[in-house]
Parts: structure tokens; C-alpha cells; sequence
């Protein structure tokens, strides 16, 4: 049976995209920078203006370093692309979601205004993980449970949490990183793909929601590609100035 197939928009190395492939979506993955690691098939190209066609569902990163408060300081020539991309999905007709930092301008919670979004934390899965992240949707949705920040999070980026990771796996940076890369779920990333990344488990639990909407729209267009969108693909492509896209090896 064909599985929907979901775009990945602002994809780097794939946290989100694994967490939608559990969901029961084929992922391709868009992202302007070669991204090497990223676990399902991927094109380098400009998430402004790759066409959105052939979707059954679509999700978008922007970055977030203008909207961060941790990250603001590095902000300075980070575009603001939350809506701008937004007025891209909207005019998609598939259901979309963009997820971001907390700061970013998107829903916390649905609203009166008919806007839907949520917030996820690592603790509401069972993982030592804080890392907030907002969630704007298309269709209703809410956070599975409160955030449990009892205990201390695994993090080799923040001081106090490095005392605590000292205790359990030693004081480098090297036997502290593997260890909270894998809490995240993201195994496969170099270092700095999981600090852009998030836990695989927010987009699964996004993802169960999001493939119900995609399939009450009937837009199930898996089956009309010519060749199976297989996970583990090494398969690359580069968009062209000229918009054609073609096939070429990783770098
Ligand atoms: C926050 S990261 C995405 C993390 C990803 N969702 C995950 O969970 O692993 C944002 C990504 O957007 C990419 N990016 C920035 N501007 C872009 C653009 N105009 N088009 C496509 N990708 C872009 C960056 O290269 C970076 O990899």
C-alpha cells in the first residue's frame, strides 16, 4: 500500500522528517545547504520557491536564529521567513505544519481566530530532553501531556546540566555528545545537525495527526510517482537556477 508523501521544507540532516517517516509518511527533503546525512531522498534547493506540487502533506523549518532569545545575538542577516512560507503552504491546499523556537511568532495553542498550534517538550515522550518547540498547523491539535521538568534534562550545551552528565558518562565533550544525540533520537547527525534539530518523537506524534488530515483530503498522491520513495536513500538532487532539478552526487 502506498504511503502519502510528505515535503520537508528546511530539512538539514532530518530529525523532523525521521519522526513523520514513523507517522507512515515517504519524506523528500528540501534544504539550501547539501546535506549528507539527511535519511530519505533530498534536493538542495531554496524552500522560497521549490514548487509545492505533488504533496499529500508539507512541513517547514525556517530558521530560527532571529526569533530565538538564545539565539538573537548571532540573528544579524537570518531572514524572517515564518510568514512568508506560511502564505506559501496556505496557498499549497495540502495540510502543512511550521515548527519553530519559542519566540517565534506562531500559535502556542489554538485560538478564536481559527489558528491551531502547540507545544512540544522532550518530556512529554519520556525523554530527558527539554528543547520547546512551537508548532503551527493546519488542522486542531494539542500537546499530549504537561511538560515534567523534575528531572534534569541531558544537555552538554548548558553548564548545569554538563555537572550532571559528568557524573553519568565523564566531563568531555566527546563522551557527553553521543549519549544526548542519542536521547534525541538522532543518532546519525553530526554535531551541529542535532543542535538545529528536533527529537524525531515531536513529529511522530505531530505526524500520526497530520496523515489523518492528508488522507481525509483524499490527495493521497504516493501511488502516481513512478518509483517507491524508500527511506535510506542516497538518491541527491540539486535545483538549477533555471528550476530544472537534477540528479547529482553527494558532496
Ligand atoms: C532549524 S534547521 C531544520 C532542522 C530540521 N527540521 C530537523 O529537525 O533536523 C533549518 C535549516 O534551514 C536551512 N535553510 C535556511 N534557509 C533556507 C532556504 N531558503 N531554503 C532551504 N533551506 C534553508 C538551513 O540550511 C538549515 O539546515
Amino acid at each position: 500500500m502506498s504511503r502519502p508523501l510528505l515535503l520537508d521544507l528546511f530539512c538539514c540532516e532530518g530529525g523532523a522528517a525521521t519522526g513523520y517517516h514513523r507517522a507512515g509518511f515517504d519524506v523528500l527533503g528540501v534544504d539550501i545547504e547539501p546535506q549528507p546525512r539527511y535519511p530519505f531522498r533530498f534536493v538542495q534547493a531554496d524552500a522560497m520557491t521549490y514548487p509545492l506540487d505533488g504533496f499529500d502533506a508539507i512541513h517547514a523549518s525556517p530558521p530560527c536564529q532571529d526569533y530565538s532569545k538564545n539565539l538573537r545575538h548571532q540573528a544579524s542577516g537570518y531572514p524572517q521567513l515564518i510568514d512568508p512560507i506560511r502564505d506559501r503552504l496556505i496557498a499549497s491546499g495540502v495540510p502543512w505544519v511550521i515548527e519553530n523556537v519559542e519566540g517565534a511568532p506562531l500559535p502556542v495553542q489554538d485560538d478564536l481566530f481559527g489558528a491551531y498550534g502547540t507545544e512540544l517538550c522532550g518530556t512529554m515522550f519520556g525523554l530527558r530532553v527539554w528543547r520547546h518547540r512551537l508548532f503551527e498547523t493546519s488542522f486542531p491539535i494539542a500537546a499530549p501531556r504537561g511538560c515534567n521538568h523534575a528531572t534534569r534534562p541531558l544537555n552538554p550545551y548548558r553548564q548545569s546540566s554538563r555537572v550532571l552528565m559528568a557524573g553519568i558518562v565523564g566531563g568531555e565533550w566527546s563522551t557527553q555528545e553521543e549519549p544526548w544525540r542519542a536521547e534525541m533520537g538522532v543518532r546519525w547527525m553530526s554535531r551541529d545537525g542535532a543542535r538545529e534539530a528536533i527529537p524525531p518523537a515531536y513529529t511522530e506524534y505531530i505526524g500520526r495527526q497530520l496523515i489523518k488530515a492528508a488522507k481525509a483530503g483524499n490527495r493521497v498522491t504516493a501511488g502516481d510517482h513512478d518509483e517507491p520513495w524508500s527511506p535510506g536513500s542516497d538518491d541527491w538532487y540539486r535545483q538549477e537556477p533555471d528550476g530544472t532539478i537534477r540528479r547529482c552526487e553527494p558532496t
